[in-house]
């Protein structure tokens, strides 16, 4: 089973970008903490862009993956093409966010990716992401047992 991590704009800078918000952890520190709580069998390859077409290129290259994880920053509020990427690939997607976007400004309230993922995971802090990691084995594991 292989899964994408994929962070978008900003997300570079992860424990060192606003730490009473998004924490001390770097990006790096996800990708061990991440490596470490897959269980056997799963494949997880991560990526981190700040640039939206480059985010598309890897939603494309992760076409018939088993799940994508995808934070993609102030986009998931903006992109259109992102949301148009998610819809065109085969490949399961979660929304994650670190923070709670419901409990901050009211530009955040609105995610224009949320309607054509799996679902949407907010708030968990890094958490969010092993969260999604496992609500996509669930969701591989159902369609396939
Ligand atoms: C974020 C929330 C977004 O609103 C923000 O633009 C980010 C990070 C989060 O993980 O909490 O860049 O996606």
């Amino acid at each position: 089973m292989r899964i994408l991590v994929l962070n978008g704009p900003n997300l570079n800078l992860l424990g060192r970008r606003e730490p009473d918000v998004y924490g001390h952890v770097s990006l790096k520190g996800l990708a061990t903490d991440m490596m470490l709580a897959k269980p056997e069998g799963v494949e997880i390859s991560f990526k981190q862009s700040n640039h939206e077409g480059e985010i598309i290129d890897a939603l494309h290259d992760a076409y018939d993956y088993e799940g994508v994880i995808l934070n993609a920053g102030a986009y998931t509020h903006t992109s259109i093409a992102i949301r148009d990427a998610i819809s065109a690939i085969a490949a399961p997607v979660v929304e994650v966010h670190i923070s709670n976007v419901h409990a901050r400004e009211v530009f955040r309230h609105e995610s224009k990716l949320a309607g054509v993922c799996l679902g949407v995971i907010t708030g968990f802090g890094l958490n969010s992401y092993t969260l999604a990691m496992h609500a996509l084995i669930e969701h591989w594991r159902n369609r396939h047992d």
